[in-house]
């Protein structure tokens, strides 16, 4: 039966891990996927996980399953951390929300939530976008547009033509934006140019879906949320897909959060009911484990205030990397100005190199990262900084 299929080429993303194991230079680098690194090349349990793990350990009485929707305690304080303690919507009891297997679970279910809604509806995309975004949306059966986002000559965001094309997005359309720390590119919309989104966005009358995988790596946890908020207060309708892979270095445990916030009560329950029966459909219940490790953090001050400093101290980092690639690199006489790089949040940056440059990055210099020239910050480290700023410079 299986043979009819086509042999699929590996993941853009994933099969960069495959291709980095297999190299035996000792020198390689690997900035392909998106896991926090340490100085040692490690992806450490954070401390605060750790001291959650054992508290659980103890607390866990029975494996029987956990509601459709999750740990209700996670969900809860994930839409705090996300919308404020204080969110008006939540006060006002527009929130449906589910636990879901990781990010992309939050995606999935979110897409097959509006395939019930509207099954012609277009989902907006930014150009470009994370490259998992358009599978996962996709093979829902929404269709998918793009939305002009950055350009790679003055690596910067392409905010007119942005908001151009926003423009002419119909009521009912659907736009996806990064809430922060933008994949792959990681040029993030200012606060003023959310505020003129959510303009657009009321005279439109399309719908945000707000993809944050990042809080707390761009600015810090609130400053990162500004946008999210903004929509969230402002808008009838806006729904979230959250992880926790990355600030809570949980990825392996698939921790995400599905948001929904409708326009009144009364829709937000018709919400909660369709959105668990889409999970029931997929996957039945979610994991428990990773969403009560999270439940446990944010419960309890001490353990959040060592998590939040863990946070910032990964989002501190990871701009001493950016500083140091971008010093290195003039340092090694390249011959084009990569100081945006420091301007750039969160944990990827774009080189703004060519797809052929990237391949002869990874083919001569074992240096792997994707061929839009997306890097993870967090893989660099002082020890190959040096080759790594050699290696790019001498495929400019
Ligand atoms: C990434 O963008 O590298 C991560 O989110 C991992 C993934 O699943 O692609």
């Amino acid at each position: 039966m299986f043979e009819v299929l086509p042999q699929l080429a590996p993941d853009p993303i994933l099969g960069l891990s495959a291709a980095y194991r297999e190299d035996n230079n000792p020198d390689k680098i690997d900035l392909g996927v998106g896991v926090y690194k340490d100085e040692q090349g490690n992806t450490p349990i954070l401390t605060s996980v750790a001291k959650a793990q054992k508290i659980l350990l103890e607390r866990e009485t029975s494996k029987t399953y956990i509601t459709p929707q999750g740990h209700q305690g996670y969900i809860d304080n994930m839409l705090a951390l996300l919308l404020g303690d204080k969110s008006p919507v939540l006060m006002a009891d527009r929130v449906a929300g589910v636990q879901a297997p990781g990010g992309c679970g939050a995606l999935r279910i979110l897409s097959e939530l509006l395939v019930r809604c509207n099954d012609n509806a277009k989902v907006w995309v930014s150009d470009p976008t994370w490259a998992n975004h358009i599978p996962l949306i996709g093979s829902a059966g929404l269709k998918i547009e793009t939305y002009p986002y950055f350009d790679k000559d003055t690596a910067s965001i392409r905010f007119d033509a942005m908001m151009e094309a926003l423009k002419k997005v119909e009521k009912g359309d659907i736009v996806l934006l990064h809430g922060c720390c933008h994949n792959p590119t990681g040029a993030d919309l200012t606060n003023a140019q959310w505020d003129a989104v959510l303009d657009i966005a009321k005279e439109r009358e399309f719908l945000p879906f707000l993809d944050v995988a990042y809080l707390g790596f761009g600015d810090g946890l609130e400053d990162d949320a500004y946008g999210v908020r903004l929509l969230a207060e402002n808008l009838p309708e806006v729904i979230i897909a959250a992880s926790c892979s990355k600030n809570f270095g949980l990825y392996r445990e698939r921790v995400g959060l599905a948001a929904i916030i409708t326009e009144d009560s009364k829709t937000r329950q018709i919400a909660q009911g369709q959105i668990q029966s889409v999970a029931r459909g997929i996957y039945s219940m979610p994991p428990s484990y990773g969403g009560a490790l999270v439940d446990i953090i944010l419960s309890d001050t001490s353990l959040r205030k060592e998590w939040e400093s863990e946070v910032n101290a990964m989002r501190n980092r990871m701009q001493t990397l950016r500083a140091m690639l971008v010093e290195k690199l003039e340092e090694n006489g390249a011959d084009k100005d990569f100081s945006f790089v420091n301007q750039q949040k969160g944990m990827f940056s774009f080189l703004c190199i060519t797809p052929e440059q990237v391949r002869e990055m990874r083919d001569k210099h074992s240096v792997y990262f994707v061929d839009s020239s997306r890097v993870n910050i967090a893989g660099i480290n002082q020890q190959n900084v040096g080759t790594l700023a050699k290696a790019l410079v001498s495929v400019l």
